[in-house]
């Protein structure tokens, strides 16, 4: 057994006066991929924004042994973590190249880069078609596909995806997803998934949190939460 490259234990998170985290705890092994499942409004955008430092926190987070809990979040992305936010957070007025490149921002290793692009362009074809289109008239797919594209030219060790499929027809989530194993696989990129699609998530994670108001109210094995009776009843609907 390795050690989880992030580790989190009783994580409080606030905005202003109003708490929103209980103060969870969760993991994502090394090269594995963790899901966060839970309805509107349980906190899975929050989890993401305390894992980098976005919010106001109390407790532990541990990212490759590290605490990074209160670190700034420029700090925390250049440890390795990448975060695409929920409703994607393209620039929009930039094109899907220039994008890329923004996603690079912190590297220095420019020759890299240029060769990235390709990397992308391998995973992403659609969007080597695109390079040159202005982000904000590229169709929902292709902006998540971007959007995950621009995080990974961080070279992170860890991706948060917030909701990928959101807004997404059935095929075009499929094919995302997929290419997320892949890039997981291939890489050994690390993922913490937030999802309200409970079944495609669960198909690609490894391990699974289901929260409910701020509070972890089951977790396990993605196997095991996939065959839990009121998991299958509340979230998976058969
Ligand atoms: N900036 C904010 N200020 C105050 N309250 C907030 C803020 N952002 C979120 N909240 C509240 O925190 C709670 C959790 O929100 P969060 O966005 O984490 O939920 P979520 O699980 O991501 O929901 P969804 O599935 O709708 O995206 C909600 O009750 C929300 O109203
Ligand atoms: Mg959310």
């Amino acid at each position: 057994m390795t050690a989880p490259v992030l580790s989190v234990r009783n994580l409080h998170a606030q905005y202003g006066p109003t708490k929103v985290l209980h103060g969870i705890s969760f993991d994502v092994q090394q090269g594995g991929i963790t899901t966060i499942l839970g309805a509107n409004g349980a906190g899975k955008t929050t989890t993401l924004r305390a894992v980098c430092g976005m919010v106001k926190t109390q407790g532990e987070v541990s990212f490759a042994g590290e605490r990074i809990d209160g670190k700034p979040t420029e700090d925390i992305v250049r440890r390795g973590v990448a975060h695409v936010p929920d409703g994607r957070g393209t620039f929009l007025n930039l094109s899907t190249e220039e994008n890329l490149r923004m996603g690079a921002y912190t590297r220095k290793d420019k020759a890299q880069v240029e060769a990235d692009y390709e990397r992308m362009y391998g995973y992403f074809p659609r969007l080597k078609e695109r390079r040159k289109q202005q982000a904000g008239t590229l169709s929902g797919g292709e902006q998540q596909m971007l959007a995950v594209s621009r995080a990974l030219m961080l070279r992170p060790k860890l991706l948060l995806l917030d909701e990928p499929s959101f807004g997404l027809a059935p095929l075009i989530v499929r094919e995302l997803f997929d290419i997320l194993g892949e890039i997981n696989k291939a890489e050994g990129t690390s993922v913490l998934l937030v999802e309200q699609n409970a079944s495609l998530a669960l198909r690609l994670a490894d391990h699974a949190y289901l929260l409910e108001t701020g509070n972890v109210v089951i977790s396990g094995t993605a196997e095991s939460i996939r065959n839990d009776e009121s998991v299958r009843r509340s979230y998976l609907g058969y």
